[in-house]
């Protein structure tokens, strides 16, 4: 089964002095389980990629399948409720509600998600205890360490059990130690069957995943970049 599925997938930025093709017709198949790394130079077209299939931008051309959804083509609408759904997406700097409580920062996208505050609090809490925050629920991210606020990044990003993790560079911000708990973290989510899609300029980090996949000036160029078809029963509609 296809988690993840690119076929042909341009992304033209303008500039002021000339177009940048940052993707060149990428093709690239994630099953099901898998822990993906993604490399490459920068500016080579990861991140691009990546918030193509976490529903944040848009192909020019090509198919996009995420969760046997066809993503392509999709209103912002139809993109909004896929994202909240379907994918869980972490960044290198955390993006995180640093208003709110940490335990906040969980509960409100999980009624985004759908759940009433007393289901979505007890879920916060459980992914809090998994993830090592459970006493540090009262606080604000601001007082947390760079891995604690990543973890919590992560919390967020899996409080509704999305099918994909993305996570773009996730140890790009913190030093080696912290680097090394969130690797941990991901390989112990991905035991449990978490497909995750992760960028990342680290050797050390991408030897954690199940599988290396390089990019070059907006190709997929080492790696297995093709998976069974998942376009057949691709459906139209998310949750
Ligand atoms: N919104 C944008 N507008 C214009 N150009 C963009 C935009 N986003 C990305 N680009 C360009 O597209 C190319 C690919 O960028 P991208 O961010 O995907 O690279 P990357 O591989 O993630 O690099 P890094 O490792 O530095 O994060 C680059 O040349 C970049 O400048
Ligand atoms: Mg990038």
């Amino acid at each position: 089964m296809t988690a993840l599925k690119a076929r042909g997938v341009r992304r033209t930025f303008e500039a002021d002095l000339a177009p940048v093709r940052a993707l060149r017709g990428v093709d690239l198949g994630v099953a099901k389980g898998e822990f993906v790394a993604l490399m490459g130079p920068s500016g080579c077209g990861k991140s691009t990629l990546l918030n193509i299939f976490a529903g944040l931008d848009q192909a020019d051309e090509g198919d996009v399948i995420v969760d046997d959804l066809r993503v392509d083509g999709q209103d912002e609408n139809w993109l909004a409720k896929f994202r909240r759904h379907h994918v869980g997406i972490v960044f290198q700097f955390f993006n995180l509600l640093e208003g709110v409580s940490t335990l906040d920062n969980i509960v409100l996208p999980a009624i985004l998600g759908g759940l009433r505050r007393k289901a979505a609090e007890t879920r916060a809490r459980d992914l809090l205890d998994l993830l090592g925050l459970g006493d540090r629920t009262d606080q604000v991210p601001a007082v947390l360490s760079g891995g604690q606020r990543q973890r919590l990044a992560i919390a967020r990003a899996l409080v509704n059990e999305p099918a994909v993790l993305l996570a773009d560079e996730p140890t790009g911000a913190l030093d080696s130690e912290g680097g090394v708990e969130i690797l941990e973290l991901f390989r112990r989510l991905h035991g449990d069957g978490q497909t995750i899609l992760m960028v990342t300029h680290s050797a050390d980090v991408a030897a954690g995943a199940s599988r290396i996949v390089q990019m070059r000036d907006g190709r997929i160029v080492d790696g297995d970049g093709t998976a069974p078809s998942a376009t057949a029963d691709a459906q139209s509609r998310p949750g």
